[in-house]
């Protein structure tokens, strides 16, 4: 069996490939990671099957459905799970085959109510069911310690106690554990009482997770992160240096049009000499009027070199085949004590 554990700060997941076959199957994919992941599957050699999410993640943005389309791959989750991009659904107790590996669900609710374990020979993999020490929240939505009680007590920890435990969280830089060691360690399983453990993980408090809505939006919708709006737009532009700007400002200006795409006050406030100003909200509308010539080298510009990459992206789809964004924004143009005309 081949292994891979890729950690993204703390969230966990696996590429398990079989090497006979060179089948494999990634579970719990973090966007940021895609190009790893893909990395690692070309370096072994491994064909992917299919793409799994344990549960609807609120915390990190699920790579599943693009790498699914990249690769054609089915999206496998729970029943329950609401992501529309989800290709194949699992009920309790159904198994995935993949190469001579086998993998069976276990529907492990409480975390959320579409978490699902996957157990596979000596392992399991837990989502964030059960944790090292730990165990998922139960306040996040669809989240209920009840049905957390039961996965436990009833479902993970009847398993063998040599069984490896895989979570999809660890914060600690720890790999697994086993079934056995955390019966004996893991404080919360200690309230083996329903009524116990229910209300010590009503009591937790915990703080709500960053990008916890983006994160549900995306994860739910299969819709875009912003962080991946603006990585698309950014794969399709150049881009100019706020140093490169700065020397091009004393030649022939006629042959760049900088761009200043924020609202008119900002703008006023202090610009890039011989800027023009178009807010981004009119962009499409005032473009025409604005910019005639398509061959026209543009510059975009704006407070911190996000919205600018979205503007010259736009730009370049309408025809101006020229359109750049600078790198950075005008907050660091100021930090650079570079000229300004306000
Ligand atoms: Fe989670």
């Amino acid at each position: 069996m081949i292994f891979e554990q890729i950690a993204t700060g703390g969230c966990q997941s696996y590429l398990v490939g079989c090497e006979a076959t060179c089948a494999a199957v990634l579970i719990d994919p973090e966007f940021s990671q895609i190009d790893h992941y893909r990395g690692l599957l070309a370096q072994h050699g491994l064909t992917l099957k299919y793409v799994i999410d344990t549960h609807t993640h609120a915390d990190h943005f699920s790579a599943s459905r693009e790498l699914g389309k990249a690769l054609g791959a089915p999206v496998v989750m729970h029943r329950l799970a609401p992501a529309p991009y989800a290709d194949f659904r699992l009920d309790d107790g159904d198994m995935l085959i993949v190469g001579n590996l086998r993998l069976k669900a276990l529907h492990t609710p409480g975390h959320t109510r579409d978490s699902m374990s996957l157990v596979m020979d000596d392992r399991v993999f837990t989502g964030d069911a059960l944790l090292i020490g730990g165990t998922g929240r139960t306040d996040l939505p669809t989240g209920d310690p009840h049905e957390l009680y039961d996965s436990l007590f009833d479902g993970l920890l009847r398993l063998p106690p040599e069984t490896r435990v895989y979570p999809a969280h660890d914060y600690k830089g720890r790999s697994h554990s086993t079934i056995g060691t955390e019966i004996t360690d893991n404080p919360r399983l200690q309230k083996t009482e329903r009524a116990a453990f229910v209300a010590m993980m009503q009591a937790l408090d915990l703080a709500a997770p960053t990008h916890l809505t983006e994160a549900l939006r995306t994860n739910m919708s299969g819709g875009k992160t912003v962080a991946q709006l603006l990585s698309e737009a950014a794969a399709k532009v150049p881009f100019m240096s706020l140093g490169e700007l700065n020397e091009r400002l004393g030649g022939n200006r006629r042959d760049l049009v900088i761009l200043d795409i924020r609202e008119k006050e900002a703008f006023d406030a202090g610009h890039v000499p011989g800027a023009v100003h178009l807010p981004r909200g009119q962009l499409e509308l005032r473009v025409n009027s604005e910019l005639p010539d398509p061959t026209v080298r543009i510059l975009t510009c704006c407070e911190f070199g996000k919205i600018s990459t979205l503007a010259a992206a736009t730009l370049r789809e309408l025809g101006y085949g020229r359109a750049a964004a600078l790198d950075g924004g005008m907050k660091a143009w100021r930090e650079a004590e570079f000229p300004l005309e306000s």
